[in-house]
């Protein structure tokens, strides 16, 4: 099984970044804790902070992953494009936040416009989002 994690703008200052939101672990730890628990997923690990960037990860996507482990960050909010990008695509797309977006003060995070082309959304369980991400596309294809 070939995943695709990809994630957006910011979140390369994991573990400094707001900890007491987004946790003190780096996505490099938690990139690494993913490897070590899932040694039968073929992951490739990507992260930008260029929305189109994202969007070209997401096209090469097809006939290359089974499935896209997609954290986009702010662009959750604002990408209609990266939405576009999920809709162009037959490989699913598991959404992950580590926060609880619908917990968040901000009422703009509590929309997102990529949730609704997406399989499903997981959101607000720190870095366990992705490993549930990845649980489902593991016992989906067993
Ligand atoms: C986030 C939530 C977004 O609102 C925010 O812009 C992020 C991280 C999360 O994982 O909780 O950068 O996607």
């Amino acid at each position: 099984m070939k995943i695709l994690v990809l994630n957006g703008p910011n979140l390369n200052l994991l573990g400094e970044r707001e900890t007491e939101i987004y946790g003190e672990d780096s996505l490099v730890d938690i990139n690494f804790s993913l490897e070590d628990t899932y040694p039968e997923v073929d992951f490739t690990f990507i992260q930008s902070n260029s929305e189109g960037d994202l969007i070209t990860w997401i096209q090469n996507s097809e006939g290359e992953n089974d499935g896209i482990v997609l954290n986009p960050a702010a662009y959750t909010h604002t990408s209609v494009a990266i939405r576009d990008a999920i809709s162009s695509v037959s490989v699913p797309v598991v959404e992950v936040h580590l926060s609880n977006l619908f917990k968040r003060e901000e009422s703009f995070r509590q929309l997102s416009l990529t949730a609704g082309v997406s399989k499903g959304v997981i959101s607000g369980f720190g870095k366990f989002s992705y490993f549930l991400a990845v649980e489902f596309f593991l016992r989906e294809s067993s």
